[in-house]
């Protein structure tokens, strides 16, 4: 099986940890490396790397490292390039503790689904006069109706028993007010799983005074990334929490944090979110074994607390980090 990996910034330091320890766990992987980015871009018009594309399409699996996006000017983002020319219409986040990583609560456990290809995404903007933008926000019942169905079907797979879904229907009653009536109905078809709504200003609220309530939360695609950093700030950090891009043909997996431009090169970056990722990845390549004794051997490193790098209040290197995962995986 081949896979991608490629990144920017502390992109080829997680990715290279990751590599090592896959490695030390026995999985037979034949690398595909491949450039997200094209070169060009202006002269193209072309962003994503079609390369790039065609790898993760011919392969059906990728590992992604983070790249870089300009704000408020330059190029679109490469990685919302990706999940659009990919369909790559499922964002899966699970966020739960990690033993030994200092967080604001215990036992948080709650698996965030969102919407990952329209929203506000739809990179649909322009200058309607001078001193005024629209920037348009897409939602339509196929892409809210395939997201709920995708949220339902991994709950009653995983035993996840309650679903939220998070709008802010009261004022886009149009909008957020079809995504709600789509997963309405989806959820009726599943009455064995506990469904709720609830307004996404009032669910960060919850989320920060009681996070253990969440089970799964189902979310369009800009609530989904605002709320899933703040799940991941409840636990420890974007440095400890994966993610899997899930389409009907294709999947990509890859750490919720961005490149880190202020700790590249120094060998300082953590690589638990992407090998976390790739830990989801081995999971749907049906490598559940791995997946496991990698997971175990993570969260040994964790609970000594011995060589855990400066994000998790430790003073190890990403390379002493590393060494001590497959430290614990040869010994388990
Ligand atoms: P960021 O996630 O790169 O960094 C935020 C903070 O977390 C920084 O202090 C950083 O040092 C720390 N951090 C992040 N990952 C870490 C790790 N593995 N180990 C230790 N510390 C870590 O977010 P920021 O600074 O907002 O974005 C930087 C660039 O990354 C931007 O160009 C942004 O567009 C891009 N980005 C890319 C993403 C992707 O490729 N999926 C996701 C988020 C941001």
């Amino acid at each position: 099986m081949k896979h991608k990996v490629t990144g920017e910034g502390i992109g080829p330091e997680v990715a290279a940890a990751t590599q090592r320890i896959l490695d030390a766990a026995g999985v037979s992987i034949d690398w595909e490396v491949v450039e997200g980015r094209a070169e060009n871009p202006s002269e193209t018009g072309q962003y994503v790397q079609e390369a790039a594309v065609e790898s993760v399409r011919r392969n059906r699996v990728a590992l992604k490292g983070p790249m870089a996006t300009a704000v408020a000017e330059g190029a679109p983002s490469i990685n919302v390039g990706l999940r659009k020319a990919l369909d790559l219409f499922a964002n899966l986040r699970p966020v739960k503790n990690l033993p030994g990583v200092k967080s604001r609560y215990e036992n948080v456990d709650v698996v965030i689904v969102r919407e990952n290809t329209e929203d506000l995404y739809s990179g649909l903007e322009h200058e309607v006069v001078p001193g005024v933008v629209e920037s348009l926000k897409i939602i339509t019942e196929r892409a809210s109706t395939r997201i709920a169905r995708f949220a339902f079907e991994y709950a009653r797979r995983r035993g996840r028993k309650k679903i939220h879904a998070i709008h802010k229907a009261n004022i886009m009653k149009m909008g957020d007010g079809l995504f709600l009536k789509s997963v309405r109905r989806v959820a009726e078809e599943h009455p064995s799983i506990e469904y709720k709504e609830l307004i996404v200003d009032n669910a960060c609220m919850q989320m920060v005074l009681d996070p253990q309530q969440f089970d799964l939360l189902l979310l369009p695609n800009l609530y989904g990334d605002v709320m899933s950093d703040l799940a991941a700030g409840l636990v420890g950090g974007l440095g400890v929490v994966p993610s899997a891009n899930i389409g009907d043909e294709v999947a990509m997996f890859e750490a919720v944090h961005g490149t880190a431009p202020d700790i590249a090169g120094y060998g300082l970056a953590n690589p638990t979110a992407l090998l976390m990722s790739a830990a989801l990845m081995l999971e749907h390549l049906s490598e559940r074994s791995a997946a496991l004794r990698i997971q175990e051997a993570l969260e040994c490193v964790y609970r000594e607390g011995k060589r855990l790098t400066p994000d998790v209040g430790g003073t190890a290197t990403t390379a002493e980090f590393t060494d001590a995962v497959i430290a614990a995986l040869q010994t388990s």
